[in-house]
């Protein structure tokens, strides 16, 4: 039967081609170098219109001939043993029973909202399904999938995972597509890609003509991309009849999607799990038999003065937890220890060591099944980490596999995570909220739940990003707790009180309400969207609109608008850059100020993470290195900058594992620096403020001048500038908005009673227990009044004034003049067409 139906296509197929000039069959009618040539960031997405060479009827074959091609493929690889296998794998997924109403629904409506438990299978099945219908259909040379994920690391994952599904390669059917790193060709029907591809995508392809299906992941997590995409995507809908939308979310607020969409259809896939007991704090104290300590070893601190300052809102929380409180009745029947133990905890404190004996009470008493533990951050992973290293029992690796879990991970070896450990070996992953819903891992039976997450939130009246460990909302503690029961009855272990529980939120407030939105206005602004605030009032919920003045504030300040809100030449280049708008400028000053190398390396840097590490117990040897490396520039970007430099000198005399371990690097991080870098300097090609062919020494005459390298960052940073004060011996810092704040103490400004020169420019300002300064550097009045932000001159006419008024320097007019047109000259070269 089918194999006849095979070959009569085959001949069908071969007699097709026979009447084109040269396809061959078994491959697209597309060019060869196309197809090879597709590995790197800049590949685009896949397009609907096939390469078009050729008049229309022709091209209409073409396209024919290569959905029957993708089907014979198709049916050919589904008779293969592996995939045989795949296919009763996927049979058993709840999802799989839910296959002809969904793709019934997807054909009936242009948007469509799936909702149903983490693992059903939405991810992996619902793109497959629409993938495999259109090819049998014979639509498959028509049909362009795109399936968006909020992080990196699901983007690649699910994508692999089809693609052995399909028992395919990654990058030929399905391939993925993030900043920095793809896999693909043009003949992928299926891409996954982060939110923030798709969203650059718009750029080009505001109408997303090259897309057939667009499935929206994770829609549940209310990410800021996702918010936005969703804006947009109701806009678009009428000018795009033929446009398949499908929104997935995880849990049960599916509702509220469906209403934003004019009342869409919604599915839900009934789950298949099993149940899970829940022990709250208090029973697993009497379990663990476990002493919560008053000074929890997690959050310790050196100064004094914050130690007392914690312990003042420890007693407020205890206060708050048990005063007018109906403290659950089985209180009373708990154990002195176990009372003593609840009243010393306090939500304040993540207790590590409580941490670690519940894993080591699941691995005495509990039966077999792997062991997943959410944490805060990275900080609380690595010191568990080390912690279980350490610990008799846990420690034994023949015995046990930790490992650990987080969005910003290197791509590789995350297979382990997913892969059953070898019999009489636990497997202990220790994970961020990531693991809560993008990230499945099928074999855990024990999850432990520490409660928090780190949260960001914008202060909109100070202008400052905050962030801190807060309580999960119901809906989290939920998903978390519902990665116990995916192949046995599982058990949850709340590592928090029932009424704290009781008391946490319905629903974490969406991203849009927590973040800075310069970059979002900015992509308003470069998809010709209109008005910021109108535009963002259309969102599912509206950002402050304090929070939009000040984005809009901002950028003009940098440049990147006019007057009238619109994008200068400079935001338009700020615009094709994948960054925050000041690095962006950073990258651009330093091309025109030949300090090249130097702007690349910081900007990689700041835009990915800090490539200096924090082994427990080493702070002092890790901030002896970034000292030894700032020499004595008074600056953290300079460290970075140095630190990056002699790693690329050991690499020539391949020592650079050594370099790092002595200098606590991340060998990984600086190899991803050096992949940006080269990203960036293709984009600086792009928009013409680098000719490649004039090799790099032709943008680095200055890089090597620490001083016009302080002044390029200045440039870039600007308005985050503090203040250097005296006060008695001792240096303080001042900025416009929140008065004092403080220096911190990993940076090699910390604890320093004097400076050389009276400002400071600054990456990251976050409030945490206190306001800190990150990543800072110590820079001149001329750097700020050179390349800083606009310009006024003072109200009585002599000198200039910078920061609306909170900096003022004197000068006469005739040198206030002559700064006035260095800097129009510098305009001129920043807006250059
Ligand atoms: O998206 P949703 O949470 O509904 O589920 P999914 O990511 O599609 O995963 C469905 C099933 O596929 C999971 O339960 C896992 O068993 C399996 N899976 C896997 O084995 N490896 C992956 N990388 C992803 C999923
Ligand atoms: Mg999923």
């Amino acid at each position: 039967g089918s194999t006849q139906k095979e070959i009569q296509m085959s001949k069908e197929t071969e007699r097709r081609v026979g009447n084109l000039l040269n396809s061959s069959q078994g491959k697209a009618p597309v060019n060869d170098s196309d197809v090879a040539s597709n590995q790197g960031a800049k590949q685009s997405l896949p397009n609907a219109k096939v390469a078009n060479t050729v008049s229309t009827s022709e091209s209409d074959l073409e396209k024919e001939i290569f959905s029957v091609q993708l089907k014979e493929r198709q049916e050919k690889l589904k008779a293969s043993n592996n995939v045989k296998a795949m296919q009763s794998f996927r049979e058993k997924l709840p999802a799989f029973k839910m296959k002809a109403e969904f793709l019934k629904a997807v054909a009936e409506n242009q948007v469509l909202v799936v909702s149903g438990e983490t693992g059903c299978g939405k991810t992996t099945q619902l793109p497959q399904f629409i993938l495999e219908e259109e090819i049998s259909c014979l639509r498959g040379a028509d049909c362009n999938i795109i399936c968006t994920q909020p992080r990196r690391i699901s983007a690649i994952s699910v994508a692999a995972r089809i693609s052995s599904e399909r028992g395919e390669n990654l990058g030929e059917t399905v391939g993925y597509q993030i900043r920095l790193e793809s896999k693909g060709t043009v003949q992928t029907r299926l891409l996954f890609c982060t939110t923030g591809v798709l969203l650059r995508r718009l750029v080009e392809d505001p109408d997303l003509n090259c897309v057939s299906h667009l499935l929206v992941d994770e829609i549940h997590e209310r990410g800021m991309n996702e918010d936005f995409l969703l804006i947009i995507l109701r806009d678009l809908l009428p000018r795009r009849p033929d446009l398949r939308v499908i929104l997935m979310s995880a849990t049960i607020n599916a509702d509220l999607f469906s209403k934003y969409f004019g009342n869409a259809p919604t599915i839900h896939i009934p789950g298949l799990t099993f149940p899970v007991v829940d022990l709250f704090l208090e029973d697993v104290l009497e379990k663990t038999r476990y002493k919560i300590k008053s000074e929890s070893d997690s959050f310790q601190v050196n100064s004094r003065r914050r130690r007392s300052r914690e312990q003042d809102s420890k007693k407020d929380h205890l206060t708050a937890l048990y005063e007018g409180v109906d403290v659950d009745s089985n209180y009373k029947n708990y154990s002195t220890t176990t009372r003593a133990s609840l009243e010393a905890w306090s939500g304040a404190l993540l207790d590590l060591g409580l941490v670690e004996s519940t894993i080591e009470y699941i691995c005495r008493h509990e039966g077999d099944g792997a062991i997943l533990v959410f944490l805060t951050g990275w900080n609380d992973i690595s010191k568990l980490l080390d912690r279980i290293k350490v610990n008799k029992f846990l420690g034994d690796p023949s015995k046990f596999l930790a490992l650990p879990l987080h969005g910003s991970m290197p791509t590789v070896n995350q297979r382990e995570i997913f892969d059953r450990p070898p019999p009489n070996k636990r497997k202990i992953v220790l994970a961020t909220n990531i693991a809560e819903s993008s990230i499945t891992i099928d074999d855990v039976v024990y999850v432990v739940d520490c409660g928090k997450a780190k949260e960001t939130s914008y202060d909109a009246l100070n202008k400052l990003a905050c962030l801190l460990p807060s309580w999960i909302s119901k809906a989290s503690a939920h998903q978390r707790r519902g990665r116990a029961g995916r192949v046995q009855p599982g058990v949850c272990y709340k590592l928090y009180p029932r009424i704290i529980h009781d008391a946490m939120l319905q629903y974490q407030l969406p991203e849009i309400l927590r973040t800075p939105l310069q970059e979002l206005c900015l992509h308003i602004k470069s998809l010709q969207l209109g008005a910021v605030g109108s535009f963002l009032a259309k969102a599912l919920q509206p950002p402050d609109s304090l929070a939009v003045q000040n984005a809009i504030e901002l950028l003009k300040t940098i440049g990147a608008l006019d007057d009238m809100e619109e994008l200068t030449p400079l935001g338009h280049h700020l615009c094709t850059l994948p960054l925050d708008p000041n690095i962006g400028k950073m990258l651009l000053m330093g091309a025109i100020f030949q300090c090249l190398n130097p702007a690349l390396t910081i900007a990689a840097a700041l835009a990915h993470r800090n490539p200096f590490v924090l082994p427990i117990n080493m702070t002092e040897e890790v901030d002896a290195a970034k000292r030894s490396f700032a020499g004595d520039s008074c600056s953290d970007h300079i460290a970075l900058l140095k630190a990056f430099e002699g790693y690329k000198d050991a690499k020539r005399n391949r020592r650079e594992r050594d370099f790092c371990w002595e200098n606590f690097l991340s060998p990984i991080t600086l190899q991803m620096m050096e992949d940006m870098r080269n990203q960036f300097l293709d984009l600086l090609s792009d928009i013409g403020f680098v000719d490649k062919s004039k090799g790099p020494s032709a943008y680095n005459q200055y890089s090597h001048d620490l001083e016009m390298v302080c002044a390029v960052l200045c440039a870039g940073l600007y308005p985050n500038v503090v203040q250097c004060k005296r006060r008695g011996k001792r240096a303080v810092f001042y900025t416009k908005e929140v008065g004092q704040v403080t220096i911190h103490p990993s940076s090699v400004n910390a604890g320093k009673f004097t400076f050389p020169l009276p400002y400071m420019v600054y990456s990251e300002m976050v409030k945490t227990n206190n306001i800190f300064v990150y990543d800072s550097t110590n820079i001149s009045e001329y750097a700020l009044l050179l390349f800083g932000g606009s310009l006024t001159p003072s109200k009585t006419g002599e000198g200039i004034e910078m920061l609306g008024g909170y900096l003022h320097f004197s000068a006469s007019k005739s040198v206030v003049e002559l700064i006035r047109k260095l800097r129009g000259q510098l305009d001129k070269l920043l807006n250059k067409k």
